[in-house]
């Protein structure tokens, strides 16, 4: 079993600092394989917020899966703007802007949607795309292919859909010949689980698309800060939420989906009942059936 803490739009810069230590401590509670962060790690890609935003990375257990955000590119200082976007993403988080994680399990491949020419909305572009065909078209169909982008290629229903990444559907046709499994995405500061069935119509292929709301931001639109996760063993996924309780000081559980893979449908929602009787060994082993009492 492998297992990803799926963190989003840290946006240091507007946290809330007592977030910080209890996230950092629950995400190395929670043992992972990898730690994905889906951009915007800060509110206006200042240095000292770059720092931080290093600082609260160097805490969190390793390999670490982190792509940049909108908000990481300056918007008011227009040379650096255009001249050099990710001149301090580079500096202080990370020189490789789109990373690759690879184990005999799962292949996570982070791609960045940030431009400079535009304020908030992102895309991938054809270079990209050849990429990600390169990097998750070789691995057989049991290993799970993974995308992570700051920018979401679906939205909850009823939410603004120029939120979607650029070009998504030239991505999608790709990434459905590759046999893409999930991608996980930031931006919306709401989290959400589905499937991209509905949206892209592509004849045998369903991957999942999981979106983490803010980890740490004081902009939650109107959801607590929280994180996901997820639990992975071919045919099964699990997308598991932690939401900050301010009473208590922690983040708890909130509430888990489970996802199964069939040849015919891609990835499908499994009822409530069904995934009641799975859970994933922390051990490694596997799925283990549920044996009630
Ligand atoms: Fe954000
Ligand atoms: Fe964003």
């Amino acid at each position: 079993m492998k297992k990803i803490v799926h963190l989003s739009d840290l946006h240091f810069g507007r946290i809330d600092p007592a977030l910080v230590g209890p996230l950092a401590e629950a995400v190395n509670e929670a043992r992972p394989t990898l730690v994905v962060v889906s951009g915007d790690l800060t509110q206006r890609a200042r240095s000292h917020q770059f720092e931080e935003a290093r600082e609260f990375l160097d805490r969190l257990p390793r390999p670490q899966v982190v792509v940049p955000g909108n908000h990481d590119v300056p918007l008011y200082d227009v040379l650096s703007r255009f001249a050099r976007p990710l001149d301090k993403y580079r500096r202080h988080i990370s020189e490789d802007v789109e990373p690759v994680y690879e184990d005999e399990e799962m292949v996570v491949a982070g791609v960045n949607t940030a431009r400079s020419l535009t304020r908030k909305y992102g895309r991938v572009n054809e270079r990209q795309v050849a990429s990600l065909r390169e990097r998750l078209c070789k691995y057989p169909d049991e290993v799970l292919k993974v995308v992570v982008t700051h920018h979401p290629f679906d939205v909850p229903a009823g939410a603004d859909e120029r939120e979607i990444v650029g070009r998504a559907q030239m991505a999608m046709e790709t990434l459905a010949a590759c046999g893409a499994d999930l991608l996980l995405a930031g931006h919306m500061h709401v989290s959400h689980a589905g499937r991209t069935a509905e949206r892209y119509r592509i004849k045998g292929h369903s991957a999942l698309f999981v979106q983490a709301g803010t980890a740490t931001s004081t902009r939650g639109r109107g959801e607590a800060n929280s994180f996901n996760v997820i639990r992975l063993k071919h045919p099964h996924i699990q997308v598991e939420r932690r939401v900050w309780k301010p009473e208590a000081g922690v983040f708890a559980r909130a509430n888990a989906e489970t996802f199964r893979h069939t040849s015919e449908e891609g990835w499908e929602r499994l009822p409530e009942e069904v995934a009641a009787g799975i859970t994933f060994d922390e051990g490694g082993t596997g799925l283990q059936p549920h044996v009630p009492d």
